[in-house]
């Protein structure tokens, strides 16, 4: 196994905390106007990051995680302010606060554990102090993404090293975490240590992660990377372009069940009818084991006009009923393993799971 640094070029700083905890605030890489430019949004209050998170200016299970975290530091802030105002109890307010950023995007439980982590830390402190608490622990959540990150990729290398093509859904990368990201983790351990392949990029509709994102992060590290339009996956299968899926998860149940971005679950169903194995990557924050099987993950809808008018034209009716789920659910019977932080996870069942992650 490689034990050489991995940096990536350009190491995009997707999330990061600017100032003190007193008067800082939280920056993002704009994911919404990649890859044409590269911008950044300074996010000053709890409802500016929302926004952000919701529009998808910040992306990816563990990036909202990190950002929803920074983002308590402002709520703490805002909290104090509050309630001495009011009259309210610190705390009251901050747990509004903390349901308000949960409420955000519902699928991706690294949000909900972040936020709550994040008040955990403020627990049994002073108003005046909580801000300071919260970003020490955010800095804490956000230096153990990059190191699940590396740790996913050097679990993630032996399975690329065996492969001439990987095909991967949505972007699960370095943009949609602290660190090289969940799926591509292993694609830059591999490519650091010398193994050249291709990454067939699902461009991922509506909002093309894929191309837009994925591509983009890899070409500039200088991994061969192939955009193909969602439609074209089963044909690259059959053409034996691809030895191995690799997808993210946002969501993963006690059984294994996991939710991704929506169309993971068809390709796991083509990767199966192809005989190539089928992999999530994912690090322990991702896995919500009080859910017993999928059918508990709550499913984000999104706005029709994403689909409708996505293109910057509109490509459907006006008043078209249109039907958007962000996510789907892939059940673990499809899934060949699932690579964690803490090792590979296969088959994918539940002893399996609460081995390796329950306590
Ligand atoms: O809607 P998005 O772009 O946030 O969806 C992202 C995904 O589905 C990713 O695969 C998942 O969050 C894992 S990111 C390491």
């Amino acid at each position: 196994m490689s034990t050489k640094p991995i940096t990536i070029t350009p190491p995009a700083t997707v999330v990061e905390w600017v100032g003190g905890a007193a008067d800082g605030h939280v920056r993002l890489l704009d994911q919404t106007v990649l890859p044409t430019q590269v911008g950044y949004i300074d996010c000053r209050s709890t409802e500016e990051l929302w926004d952000a998170i919701k529009r998808l200016a910040v992306r990816g299970a563990p990036a909202i995680g990190v950002a929803a975290a920074y983002g308590m530091v402002l709520s703490a802030r805002e909290a104090a302010h509050e309630a001495k105002m009011s009259g309210r109890a610190f705390r009251e307010v901050l747990a509004e606060k903390a349901e308000y950023l949960k409420s955000c995007r519902p699928t991706a439980v690294n949000l909900a554990w972040a936020v709550e982590r994040a008040r955990r830390a403020a627990k049994g402190v002073a108003a005046e102090r909580a801000a300071e608490k919260i970003l020490t622990e955010a800095r804490e959540i956000h230096r153990e993404d990059a190191a699940m990150c590396r740790a996913i990729g050097e679990h993630a290398a032996a399975l690329i090293r065996r492969c001439s093509g990987v095909l991967t859904h949505c972007n699960a990368g370095a943009l949609a975490t602290a660190g090289i990201g969940t799926a591509t983790a292993g694609m830059y351990v591999a490519h650091a240590a010398g193994h050249a392949f291709c990454v067939y990029c699902d461009e991922t509709r509506p909002l093309l992660q894929g191309s837009r994102l994925t591509a983009w992060e890899l070409s500039q590290a200088g991994i061969n990377a192939v955009v193909i339009t969602d439609n074209v996956a089963g044909q690259v299968m059959r053409e034996g372009r691809v030895q191995l899926v690799i997808t993210g998860a946002d969501r993963i149940a006690a059984n294994g069940d996991t939710a991704n971005k929506i169309g993971t679950y068809g390709l796991a169903i083509l990767a199966r009818h192809h005989g190539i194995p089928f992999y999530v990557a994912a690090p322990v924050s991702t896995f919500d084991l009080s859910l017993e099987d999928g059918s508990g993950i709550p499913i984000e809808q999104r706005d029709a006009e994403e689909i409708t008018e996505g293109l910057g034209r509109r490509t459907a009716p006006d008043g078209i009923a249109v039907y958007a789920p962000a996510f789907d659910v892939t059940p673990a019977g499809l899934i060949t393993g699932i690579i964690t932080d803490r090792g590979i996870i296969q088959p994918v069942t539940g002893d399996k799971i609460r081995e390796k992650i329950g306590l």
